[in-house]
C-alpha cells in the first residue's frame, strides 16, 4: 500500500529496507485529518468555529507574554498553520537536507519520539533498541507504549557496541542513538551508525537524537546522511543551543515517505503560532549567528569549568566526550573509589543546603559515582566548582 499524501520520494538505499512493511498497518492505512485550512487560508473565515472577536488577552500582558508577542506574526484567535511550512524551509536549509518534505516539527523532540513509537510500534509486541547510558525518555515513552525495550549497553568509552547490537537487531523496529550522548558528552561516528545502516538484519529505522549537536565539532551531525539513508532520521531541537526550552520546539529531518507517515498521525494543529514565529526568528541569519556564539562560550566555560574540577582532589574523572553543554564527573570517597552513595549525598546537599542543583546519574551503567553537571555561566561554574570544592573538603 503506497503512503497517502506523498508527493516526493526519498533515497531507495539499503535495498533491505522497506518502511510499507515497517508501519503499523493501521497507520499506513490512517486517511488523515483534513481542515478547509489545509486548502483556503485566506478570506472570510468561518470554517474552524474560531472566536471572530479576537482574543480576550489584556492590553498590559505579563512581560514573558508581552514578548512573546513582539514575534508573533498572525492573529492568535486563528487556529496556526497546520504545516509552518516557512519554518520547515529554514531549518530545512541551515541542517542540509532538501527542503520541507524532510521536515517533521513536534512539541520537542520528546513529541516526535512519542510519535515514532506509535507509527512504527504495535503495543504488546514490538521492540525497540537503546544503547545505555543514555536519554530516559525512550524508556519511559515505550513503556506509556507498552513496547519492549533491548538494551545494549555502549563500551567503556561509550561507543556502540557493535557486535552485541548485532545479535538483537533484528528483533527491533527502532534504535535509538543519542549523539552527542546524554549524559555521555560522546559523539557517535558516522561510519559505526553507517554499518547499523547498511547491515542487512536490521529492517527497523536508526533514529539519532542530536539534541546537543551544536556544542559538538562539526562533521558530527548524521543529518547528511538522512539524504542518502531511508532508514536513518535525527531528532534536534531548540531547547538547547537556541535556549528556548520554554516555546517547546523540536524536529525530525527525516527522508519524506517517514515524514509523511508522521504528519497523517499528528494532531493538526501541534505546533502553536507563538512557538512557530519564536522558532523563526531564532532560525533567522541573525538567531543562527547568535546560537553559534552562545554556543561557543558555553563550549569554552565547560572547558574551564573542567580545569577547575579537576583540581578538586575528590573529584575523580571526567567521563565521556564533553561535546554537550554539560559534563560527567565521578565522585571519589577515601579510598580514591567512584562512590554511589556519597555522588548521591553530594548531589541533596548541594541542592538542600547550597543551592545547586545538579543531577545524579551514579548508578547508571558505565557512570559509577557521577553527576552531570550542566555548564552554566560563567559565574554559575565558578559557583557549583567552590560548592563542590566545600563539602568535598
Ligand atoms: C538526548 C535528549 N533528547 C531529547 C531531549 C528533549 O528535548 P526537547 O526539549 O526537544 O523535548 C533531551 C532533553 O533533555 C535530551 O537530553
Amino acid at each position: 500500500m503506497p503512503i497517502l499524501g506523498l508527493t516526493v520520494p526519498g533515497p531507495a538505499h539499503p535495498p533491505h529496507f522497506s518502511l510499507e512493511r515497517l508501519i503499523r498497518p493501521n497507520i499506513l492505512s490512517l486517511e488523515p485529518y483534513r481542515c478547509a485550512r489545509d486548502d483556503y487560508s485566506e478570506g472570510v473565515l468561518l470554517d474552524a468555529n474560531e472566536n471572530a472577536m479576537g482574543s480576550v488577552l489584556p492590553k498590559k500582558l505579563d512581560p514573558v507574554a508581552a514578548q512573546t508577542l513582539e514575534h508573533v506574526q498572525g492573529d492568535l484567535n486563528r487556529y496556526p498553520s497546520p504545516t509552518h511550512d516557512d519554518l520547515k524551509r529554514k531549518i530545512a536549509k541551515f541542517r542540509g537536507v532538501p527542503d520541507e518534505h524532510w521536515v517533521f516539527l513536534g512539541v520537542g523532540s520528546d513529541e516526535v519520539i512519542d510519535l515514532l513509537f506509535r507509527v512504527l510500534c504495535v503495543p504488546g509486541k514490538d521492540k525497540v533498541m537503546t544503547t545505555p547510558p543514555t536519554y530516559g525518555m525512550y524508556g519511559v515513552t515505550a513503556q506509556v507504549n507498552d513496547v519492549g525495550v533491548v538494551p545494549v549497553p555502549l563500551t567503556a568509552d561509550f561507543q556502540l557496541d557493535e557486535a552485541k547490537m548485532s545479535a538483537s537487531l533484528a528483533e527491533v523496529k527502532i534504535l535509538f542513538v543519542c549523539s552527542p550522548g546524554n549524559p555521555t558528552g560522546t559523539v557517535i561516528p558516522l561510519d559505526a551508525i553507517k554499518r547499523v545502516l547498511d547491515n542487512p538484519t536490521f529492517t527497523g529505522v536508526l533514529v539519532v537524537d542530536e539534541a546537543y549537536i551544536d556544542f559538538a565539532p562539526s562533521g558530527s551531525s548524521a543529518a547528511s546522511l538522512v539524504n542518502e539513508y531511508a532508514n536513518v532520521c535525527v531528532t534536534q531541537t531548540l531547547s538547547k543551543s537556541f535556549g528556548l526550552a520554554a516555546i517547546r520546539l523540536g524536529y525530525l529531518l527525516a527522508p519524506p515517505p517517514l515524514v509523511q507517515i508522521l504528519t497523517n498521525a499528528k494532531a493538526p494543529y501541534n505546533i502553536s503560532l507563538p512557538t512557530a514565529s519564536l522558532a523563526l526568528s531564532a532560525v533567522s541569519d541573525e538567531g543562527l549567528a547568535e546560537m553559534q556564539r552562545v554556543a561557543a562560550t558555553l563550549n569554552d566555560n565547560r572547558d574551564t569549568l573542567i580545569r577547575d574540577l579537576r583540581t578538586i582532589p575528590r573529584i575523580g574523572r571526567v567521563l565521556g566526550g564533553n561535546h554537550a553543554n554539560f559534563i560527567l564527573v565521578e565522585v571519589l570517597n577515601k579510598a580514591g573509589e567512584p562512590d554511589v552513595q556519597l555522588a548521591m549525598e553530594v548531589y541533596k546537599t548541594l541542592a538542600d543546603s547550597r543551592g545547586v542543583v545538579v543531577r545524579f546519574r551514579g548508578k547508571e551503567p558505565g557512570c559509577k559515582g557521577c553527576l552531570r553537571i550542566t555548564v552554566g555561566t560563567e559565574k554559575e561554574c565558578k559557583l557549583v566548582t567552590e560548592r563542590l570544592r566545600e563539602l568535598l573538603q
